[in-house]
């Protein structure tokens, strides 16, 4: 009798790769799994006991399970790690098979690895997935990206284990190569500014509003049924009520303050840079997490320059008003530069990304899910084009009403001597967005007088040289 075969293969049986399929099997498809670590093998045919699920240790046995044309997905770690996978597995694998890489993968490895196995035969793509554990386990939300035809194999598959909402998958063709890892790499810079954000915001509240932890817990919680309505803001209000059970202090005050960084918010910096497009409050967050790593200069610089601000008392309902303003005006533009970097890099790399549809996935399943999300959506339903998300006249609104908030807590924040770097860079994002007119013709005169650089002018067709000496 012919073996049973299965829909779906999964290599990296980490908790990521586990919980994914896992959710593929209580949707109807069943799984196979390959790790070399006999463990996490273990745990998952004991996790998916009942289940069309069946993990192995061997090579050959998962190739042999899995259904032609097979759909072989890799979570391993970013880097190295998927091109050793897809060496093993290449010589196993049948022409109009499917690799796809599950992990936060560097988008130009990704057109390396997407060229060179389509000349063997074998599709790829690279799909970003975000929601951590919890998500690949109930629904995260999906960004694949490759050849169309390589989508239609696992689009049912997809569509299934994503998280929906209003019935609607949080997942959809992106658009050709290394688009799917290009936006799953900038979802990750713009989760790298709310988070900071969201941390500068905390600490203006506690430093300057002399709020309790509890207090801080209620006004997140607050915050997160209004207009800041997101996952990032509902975790926030829950690490206020998490007590150590060492010490039975708050968790939250005895955790150094150095942040770790995987790469990816550097890589949407770096990216858009290359691109000349200007993402600042995502800067500005990896800059904070560089900053946050310098613990022992920080330490000594403190001793001589204590007190270095000075505290404006502030009433604190009015202040929590305030802030929450002042953060939601900040999170319209993180979302704003990221869309304007996607924008970008859809027509430098011919990706063909529709921003609605990507806006449409986030709301749902992934860390920067959050109801603003509904907005964007709808801003680049109506005008595709939008030059920028604050063009929109939904945002134009929203903002216009809380940039003096905005402008307030920041101005405070500065007298005060609490670091804002994402805030002011939201705040001068827009005000520099909205200048008609910047100062940057005296850079030009300057590159003119040392360097012969040339200028244009306001008044004239043409490009001029001034002797300045
Ligand atoms: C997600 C997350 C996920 C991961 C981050 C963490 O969307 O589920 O973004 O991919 O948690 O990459 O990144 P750092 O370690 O760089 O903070």
């Amino acid at each position: 009798m012919e073996q049973e075969k299965y829909h779906f293969g999964m290599v990296g049986l980490g908790v990521m790769g586990r919980n994914f399929i896992l959710n593929v099997a209580d949707n109807g498809f069943s799984a196979a799994g390959l790790d070399l670590d006999k463990e996490k093998v273990a745990a998952l045919n004991s996790e998916g006991s009942g289940k069309k699920v069946k993990g192995t240790t061997s090579k050959e046995e998962f190739i042999d399970m899995l259904e032609a044309p097979r759909c072989v997905m890799l979570l391993v770690p970013a880097g190295k790690a998927v091109d050793s996978v897809i060496d093993d597995l290449l010589p196993h694998l049948d022409k109009g098979d499917l690799i796809i890489d599950g992990g936060n993968s560097f988008f130009e490895d990704t057109n390396r690895r997407e060229k060179y196995l389509t000349e063997k035969g074998v599709h790829f793509m690279g799909i970003g997935v975000s929601g951590g554990a919890k998500g690949a386990r109930l629904g995260p939300s999906i960004m694949p990206g490759g050849k169309a035809e390589a989508y239609d194999l696992v689009k049912p598959i997809l569509e299934a284990v994503s998280a929906k909402v209003n019935n609607e998958p949080c997942v959809a063709y992106l658009g050709n190569t290394s688009s799917g890892n290009y936006v799953k790499m900038v979802h990750n810079g713009i989760e790298y500014a709310l988070m900071q954000l969201i941390a500068e915001a905390y600490d203006v509240l506690k430093q300057i509003g002399g709020l309790s932890n509890e207090e801080l817990h209620e006004t997140f919680s607050k915050w997160n049924e209004g207009k800041l309505q997101s996952f990032l803001i509902e975790i926030t209000a829950a690490i206020f009520t998490q007590e150590d059970p060492e010490t039975g202090r708050m968790l939250v005050d005895a955790i150094l303050d150095k942040a770790k960084q995987k790469g990816t918010g550097k890589w949407t910096s770096q990216n858009a840079m290359d691109l000349g497009m200007p993402v600042p409050t995502i800067d500005a967050a990896v800059t904070m997490r560089e900053l946050s790593a310098l613990k022992s200069d920080r330490i000594t610089l403190d001793s001589i320059f204590d007190g270095a601000g000075t505290y404006p008392s502030v009433d604190k309902a009015t202040f929590v008003d305030q802030v929450e303003n002042a953060l939601y005006f900040a999170f319209i533009m993180a979302y704003a530069q990221g869309m304007a970097v996607l924008s970008t890099a859809s027509e430098d790399y011919n990706y063909g990304l529709n921003l609605e549809t990507i806006a449409k996935i986030w709301r749902g399943g992934c860390i920067i899910r959050a109801g603003l999300l509904e907005h964007i959506r709808k801003a680049y339903d109506a005008k595709p084009d939008l030059i920028n998300l604050i063009a929109d006249s939904f945002f134009a609104t929203e903002i216009k009403s809380i940039q003096g908030d905005t402008r307030e807590v920041i101005s405070l924040g500065i007298k005060a001597g609490v670091p804002l770097t994402a805030f002011s860079s939201a705040l001068s994002y827009f005000d520099s967005l909205r200048s008609g007119r910047l100062p940057l013709n005296l850079v030009q005169a300057q590159r003119d007088f040392f360097g012969s650089h040339t200028y244009e002018r306001t008044d004239m067709d043409g490009i001029f040289h001034t002797e300045w000496e």
